[in-house]
């Protein structure tokens, strides 16, 4: 029987970046993935074909919408094979990159779907039906998440599709009815609203963006509904009737009220994720899962000894750079050094455009904490690299503690300010104030500026508006 320090179930990041800092360090490791590809959900059915497509779709909207403005004359047409092709190129390009890391790092990968066989045992069911036993001194399960079901929406991958569906449609829908205004309806819904179809949004809550701040939200929202998204907030979804034409979608107020029903070629459910554990057997070394179906752990370690878990199959928020900082925290736990997570710099972003981003504390949560903050708050529109380049859209706005003035939370939103919210992730792991930001040279001209000004909002001596 193969013996290992380590093995990894699931190859997503939390499992491969797991598995390649586990080679890092020297110790044996194995990562067992059933899928024909590494990488998970996101690099296969996530995050980066969901990019690509929001890539090539801006940059069609930019082409048809913005270039006339800018004095650039050109006529525009959509090849949405070539488009998907170009998403399955890049998706293939990275799955083999990690295939390569894994070589690299003398991480052996085991294909076929992992099952607990007990202490110290994992069981590898091949494609072919044959079953190997790895011995492990350390299991860390890595299996990540798989959208959730609502009763009555069945998903056919065609008429009624989950995100997976919604990255491969063949033709442009001429209408699609997006269940859930969280981040997969809102990033997906604006590919298919800009390539043409006609987008609508029913939400549970009377809000979108569910855990992000309010104000920030509400801008989104604006944003989205200028570009012409309809939102239908408050709304229970009792039912969806898919037929060869469409889909009919029935809902009703929460608050009470008349039900709705609405026609749509396509119908995307985006309600959340759930754990994924089905067939894991964790019976096997006395584990279950909590009541929504989460492994509960501390510091990476589950109930069971020498089981540790990592990722969207714990709490937390499910976010692939979430997964990667677990995986290398508990490999490090494992190998005997200090890994450690910092929960409170867990930024998160919408790759929508503009953009939304955020790093800390809402506003709301501030409040519900008692903690008294200030507020910087500087507008793209003051800033002149935004507006040159016709993107002063949004904001940044800055929360620092009233005492201390320490960075709290930052919330942003804008074109690329997804790629501009790590440097407050910087500053606030190295704790900073928002004096230490505000008096930072930036250069100049850039949009990178909006965040030193309102960082200097914070005292009130904000200088480009
Ligand atoms: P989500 O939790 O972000 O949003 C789901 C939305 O559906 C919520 O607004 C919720 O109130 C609503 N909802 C729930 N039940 C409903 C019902 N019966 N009728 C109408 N609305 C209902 O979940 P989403 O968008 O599916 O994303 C899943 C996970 O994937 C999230 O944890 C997200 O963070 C992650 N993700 C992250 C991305 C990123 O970082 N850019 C991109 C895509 C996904």
């Amino acid at each position: 029987m193969a013996q290992y320090d380590v093995v990894i179930i699931g190859g997503g990041p939390g499992g491969y970046n797991a598995a390649i800092r586990a080679g890092q360090l020297g110790l044996s490791v194995a990562c067992v993935e059933a899928r024909k590809t590494l990488g998970g959900t996101c690099l296969n059915v996530g995050c980066i074909p969901s990019k690509a497509l929001l890539h090539a779709s801006e940059m069609y909207e930019l082409a048809r919408k913005d270039f006339a403005g800018m004095g650039i004359k050109a006529s525009i047409d959509l090849d949405l094979a070539q488009m998907q092709k170009q998403k399955d190129d890049s998706v293939g390009a990275l799955t083999k990159g990690i295939e390569f890391l894994f070589k690299k790092n003398k991480v052996e990968w085991v294909k076929g779907f992992g099952r607990i066989a007990g202490p110290g045992k994992v069981a590898v069911a091949a494609e072919d039906g044959s079953e190997t036993v790895l011995e492990a001194r350390n299991i860390v399960i890595a299996t990540g998440s798989e959208p959730s079901r609502l009763p009555g929406v069945e998903v056919d991958q065609t008429r009624i599709v989950d995100s997976t569906g919604a990255l491969a449609l063949n033709a442009v829908p001429k209408s699609m009815i997006v269940i859930g205004a969280g981040v997969i309806g809102l990033e997906l819904g604006s590919v298919w609203r800009r390539l043409g179809a006609e987008v609508t949004v029913v939400e549970y809550l009377d809000r979108t963006l569910p855990g992000a701040d309010a104000e920030l939200a509400q801008a989104f929202q604006r944003a989205m509904t200028k570009q012409g998204m309809v939102f239908k907030l408050g709304q229970k979804v009792t039912g969806a009737k898919a037929s060869a034409t469409g889909v009919t979608l029935s809902f009703e107020p929460v608050a009470g009220g008349p039900a709705e029903n609405l026609t749509a070629d396509v119908v995307l459910l985006a309600v959340g994720r759930r754990p994924t554990t089905a067939g894991l057997n964790l019976e096997a070394v006395g584990l279950a899962t909590d009541a929504r179906g989460f492994i509960a752990t501390d510091h990476f370690r589950t109930a069971a000894p020498g089981v540790w878990a990592i990722g969207d199959v714990t709490h937390g928020p499910m976010l692939a750079h979430k997964a990667e900082d677990e995986a290398v925290a508990c490999i490090e736990l494992i190998a005997g050094k200090a890994g450690h997570v910092n929960y409170d710099v867990i930024p998160g972003v919408v790759y929508t455009y503009p953009e939304v981003a955020w790093v800390g504390k809402s506003e709301e949560e501030l409040k519900a904490a008692g903690v008294s903050y200030k507020i910087g708050k500087f507008p793209f529109t003051a800033n002149s690299r935004a507006k040159v380049n016709h993107e002063a859209e949004g904001f940044v706005k800055v929360l620092a503690d009233a005492k201390t003035d320490r960075i709290l939370g930052v919330h942003m939103l804008g074109p690329q300010v997804g790629e501009m919210i790590g440097e407050y992730c910087v500053a606030m792991e190295f704790g900073a104030a928002s004096e230490d930001v505000a008096r930072t040279c930036h250069p100049h001209p850039t949009r990178s500026e909006a965040l030193r000004q309102a960082a200097m909002g914070v005292e009130g001596w904000t200088m480009q508006a």
